[in-house]
Formats: C-alpha cells, sequence, structure tokens
C-alpha cells in the first residue's frame, strides 16, 4: 500500500495499476458483459496503448483477463487506440478499431475473436489486410479516428468515424458489406464549425415511445438518434437529440441551437470518450464513460494508477421534455446497497447546515428529495436571473432561493467538503429556472488538485419535486438531478475527508427560502470485486 491508496475507487471499474482511458467495444456476449479498455501495461501516464479486458455477469464486479490486442503490427505499432463492436446476425463478432501507425498515421483495423464458442472471448485476430481504412484526401493523417458499431441499413453496413476540416467537426460514413472493403459515402453525416476534432463519435437510435432501448440499426416512425462528439479541443462529450434520413445519409438536429458541440452535455463535470452498446439480454442501452484525475500527474505516478469508468448508465429519451435524454446508473449498482439510514422530512432553515449521522461515507448511495418554502418561493419577486453554476461562487454564492443541497465527503470541521446542490433563480415574469451544481472548490486541502465548480441548468417540469442522486466512491461522485436530466461526475481529493473521518451534511444557504428534504436515503455501498479470472 502507499500513502495514497484511499482514493483508490471501491466499485467503480479500474484496473489494478496504471493508467487507463477510453471503454472500447463494449458488448454482451453469451451471457457476459465485455469490456475492452485503453491502457498503458508500463505506467500511470498515456502511452504504449494496449486493449485491456475484463468480462462482467453485472455490470459491477469484474474479471480481469488478458489483454485482447497488444501495438504488434506497424498498422498499430504506435497504439491500439479506441474501437466498436458489431454483433452481427449469424452469430459473429467484428471489432473496427484506430492503429496508430509506425509513422503515427491514424487507420482503421479489423480484429475477430479467435474463438467465438468461448464466451470469454479470450483470443483475438488481426486482419491480415489490415488496415482496412486510410485517411481519405483532404483528411488529416492524424485526424482520423474511433469508428462506430455498425448499423445496417438494408443489405450494408455503415460505420461512423469522427474528424476535423479546419475548426469545423465533423462525421464521415463509410459502407460496407464483408467489413472488409469499405466505401466512403458522398457528404457528411454532420458538421458542426468552431467544434474542432471530433473523437469518439456515437450514433445511436433512441424510442420516444417504449421505455426500452434500441439495437444500433433500428429506425423509422417514433425514433429519434443521438449524435455525440469527444470534442478534443475542450475535453468534453457533447450530444444532441435529431433524426437520421438513411436515404440522403444525413441526420439533422432538433433544435440548431443545441446542435452537437454547442449544445448539451451527457455530464458537466469529468466525462470523455463515451461510448453505448445496445445490452440485448435486458433490451437497454448502456453508456460507459472514462472517468480521469483531475489532480496532478506526479500524483497519478506517485499512486500508480490514472483513470476509472463511470457506473454504467441507462440511456432513454425524456419523454417528459422532449428534449434531452435521461441517464440512470444500471439497476445492478443497486446490488451493492447494504445497510440503509432513512430520514423524514429535515426542515433546513435558511443558512443553516445539518449533520446526517450515518458513519463511515465513503461509499454511498443518496437519494434525495427537496422542496423550497413556498412562501418564500411565491414572495421571492425576482432572483439571481443570471446565475451560473462556475461563476456565481459556488456553494458559498447566496441568493434569495439556494444554494441547498448535500455535503459529501467532508470532515467533521467542513475543512474539506463538497458540495451538491440546487439554486433556483427567479425571473421578474415568475419564470424558474433551476441549477444543478457541484463546487470542489473547497474539496481538499492539496493545491495541485482540480477545484472547479461544475454544473449546469436542468429542466424542472410544472408540479415535479426537485430530486438528486449521489454515488459517492472515495476519490469520485457521480450526481444526477430529476431522474438524471443534468449530470455531474466529479473526482475530488479530499486529505482529510478520507476513510472513518468523512461525514455527510444537508446545506441551505439561501438567505430567504428553508428548504424540506422531503425524503433522504442512504445507502451504504459494498465494495465490487474486481480480480483476475483464474484461469
Ligand atoms: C480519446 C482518444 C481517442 C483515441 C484514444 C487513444 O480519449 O484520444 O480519440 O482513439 O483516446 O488512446
Amino acid at each position: 500500500t502507499n500513502m495514497l491508496s484511499w482514493q483508490r475507487t471501491a466499485y467503480h471499474f479500474q484496473p489494478q495499476k496504471n493508467w487507463m482511458n477510453d471503454p472500447d467495444g463494449p458488448m454482451f456476449y453469451k451471457g457476459w458483459y465485455h469490456l475492452f479498455y485503453q491502457y498503458n501495461p508500463d505506467a500511470a501516464v498515456w502511452g504504449n496503448i494496449t486493449w485491456g479486458h475484463s468480462v462482467s455477469k453485472d455490470l459491477i464486479n469484474w474479471l480481469d483477463l488478458p489483454f485482447a490486442m497488444v501495438p504488434d503490427h506497424w498498422y498499430d505499432i504506435n497504439g491500439v487506440w479506441t474501437g466498436s463492436a458489431t454483433l452481427l446476425p449469424d452469430g459473429s463478432i467484428v471489432m473496427i478499431y484506430t492503429g496508430s501507425t509506425n509513422e503515427s498515421v491514424q487507420v482503421q483495423n479489423v480484429a475477430f475473436p479467435a474463438n467465438l464458442s468461448d464466451p470469454l472471448l479470450i483470443d483475438w485476430f488481426k486482419y491480415s489486410g489490415n488496415p482496412v481504412l486510410v485517411p481519405p484526401p483532404g483528411i488529416g493523417a492524424k485526424d482520423f479516428r474511433d469508428p462506430t458499431t455498425a448499423l445496417q441499413v438494408s443489405d450494408k453496413w455503415r460505420i461512423v468515424i469522427g474528424s476535423r476540416f479546419n475548426t469545423t467537426g465533423i462525421a464521415l460514413v463509410y459502407e460496407t458489406t464483408d467489413f472488409l472493403s469499405y466505401k466512403l459515402l458522398d457528404g457528411l453525416l454532420h458538421e458542426v464549425p468552431t467544434t474542432g476534432m471530433w473523437e469518439c463519435v456515437d450514433f445511436y437510435p433512441v424510442s420516444t415511445t417504449a421505455a426500452n432501448g434500441l439495437d444500433t440499426s433500428v429506425n423509422g416512425p417514433g425514433v429519434k438518434h443521438v449524435l455525440k462528439a469527444s470534442l478534443d479541443d475542450t475535453k468534453k462529450d457533447y450530444y444532441a437529440l435529431g433524426t437520421y434520413d438513411s436515404e440522403t445519409n444525413t441526420w439533422t438536429p432538433d433544435d440548431p441551437e443545441l446542435d452537437v458541440g454547442i449544445g448539451i452535455r451527457y455530464d458537466y463535470g469529468k466525462y470523455y470518450a463515451s461510448k453505448t452498446f445496445y445490452d440485448q439480454n435486458k433490451k437497454r442501452r448502456i453508456l460507459w464513460s472514462w472517468i480521469g484525475e483531475t489532480d496532478s500527474e506526479t500524483a497519478d505516478i506517485k499512486k500508480r494508477w490514472s483513470g476509472v469508468q463511470g457506473i454504467p448508465r441507462v440511456v432513454t429519451f425524456d419523454k417528459k421534455t422532449k428534449t434531452n435524454v435521461l441517464q440512470w446508473p444500471v439497476q445492478e449498482v443497486e446490488s451493492l446497497r447494504h445497510s440503509s439510514v432513512e430520514f423524514d422530512k429535515v426542515k433546513v432553515e435558511a443558512g443553516s447546515i445539518i449533520p446526517l449521522d450515518v458513519g463511515t461515507a465513503t461509499q454511498l448511495d443518496i437519494i434525495a428529495d427537496l422542496e423550497i418554502d413556498s412562501k418564500a418561493l411565491e414572495g421571492t419577486i425576482e432572483a439571481d436571473v443570471i446565475y451560473n453554476c462556475s461563476t456565481s461562487n459556488g456553494a458559498a454564492g447566496r441568493g434569495a432561493l439556494g444554494p441547498f443541497g448535500l455535503l459529501v465527503l467532508a470532515d467533521e470541521s467542513r475543512s474539506e467538503q463538497t458540495a451538491i446542490y440546487f439554486y433556483v433563480a427567479k425571473g421578474i415574469d415568475g419564470h424558474l429556472t433551476t441549477f444543478f451544481c457541484t463546487d470542489k472548490s473547497r474539496s481538499s486541502k492539496a493545491n495541485d488538485v482540480g477545484k472547479e465548480v461544475y454544473g449546469s441548468i436542468v429542466p424542472v417540469l410544472d408540479g415535479e419535486r426537485l430530486t438528486m442522486r449521489i454515488l459517492v466512491d472515495h476519490s469520485i461522485t457521480e450526481a444526477f438531478a430529476q431522474k438524471g436530466r443534468t449530470c455531474i461526475t466529479s473526482r475530488v481529493y479530499p486529505t482529510q475527508a478520507i476513510d472513518g473521518a468523512a461525514r455527510l451534511f444537508l446545506f441551505n444557504n439561501a438567505t430567504q427560502a428553508s428548504v424540506t428534504v422531503t425524503s433522504l436515503k442512504i445507502w451504504h455501498m459494498k465494495s465490487a470485486s474486481i480480480h483476475p479470472y483464474p484461469l
């Protein structure tokens, strides 16, 4: 063990040691969920990129397998980069991934499982004709990467690859029948000026009517398509809802003002290079994401690891707002809940803090419903119409109707605390705007860690109560407002609020309104089991 070992997460997926970035090729096959990931076998910093491989029966407890692919051919010797799996109707699997060549050119390669009757898919072989794609004319040698899962349109398959023209982010589409030879389709799936290089594009359907997820090739009435790009310039994942016309091979956003890269994010904290897959086992679409560190590289080297995966989230279309998706931790995470503590109707007066006696508070699942005092809400004429989570002084900035919420990973004296909260602004016309934020400015006494205040607007419809869920796991918090309309993941590195010293508080820093926590349930979370598969 070393002095930073308490920072390791207990129920998020992470390798035993070293660097991890993007999730790759997630799928469900013969009873097992497979997760591959960008991995450096040699150090806690990016490099030597290899495909790590782990399998799980429940997306929570994992068995580590041997590396699936290592950089060993001229076409991927500088890295086996990000890629996606496609399950074909005949039961076979193709993996398409980006290789960085001996000259650092980005090319697309194909690999297959050596033995389809092995549910663990331990051995992979690379196609002898690799690479199957090189950057087309007009595309930079280093701007051509991260192929998606293929979708079927009549008897052909299409994959999407992210790139850029100068500062315009673009998505190219290739068509294939055999996954060995590909044709670039005319035009672009989509482009957005000023968004820069699009990494890890994801493209998938969501049902506007049904609760279940959709297989990647589904299209037609009652279907919208999500287009997601990971913006290399800012390291943020943006998505937009729209319509896919497979005839013209173009995707059109529902709202051009909320286009990819300028509108909505999956998560307003640390969340990047995400990828979905369709889980045919439980008929749902699941979102994985790399959650990097926000401490220093020196600290990563000292603690000997960097990067975790977010708890997988089920993604559905929000039928109430129709403007966003909902993201919610897979139900399986609830299998880690053991003892719980429940509080009934706690009133938090304006300007007060209430400690919650829950015992150890480093591994928690919290669900809180909150209600602002209606007299204060009505009596307030106008409040904070220019509020902004990141620039309005965080949890210390006091307004008439906020901030209020929870302090997690806090020590007894609150010399360290991470605030997760709502803030309500009221226009002169009576219109309410609700914000959901996470304030890391007091999260750690260390001075080499990020201390951002994250957040954004969260849609709240008439008659809805405010509700939030928070997963706490040592050095990570994942927060979900209004059942997953707005999400914030953050990495925090307390020096005092660790292990048995971590505490939990309710707070209300509003100047006028009291807040009633109408329901508050807190579960202690067991640790997940993540260890090598006994081969
Ligand atoms: C995103 C990314 C991808 C690339 C991979 C390399 O984090 O930069 O674009 O394929 O990581 O590790």
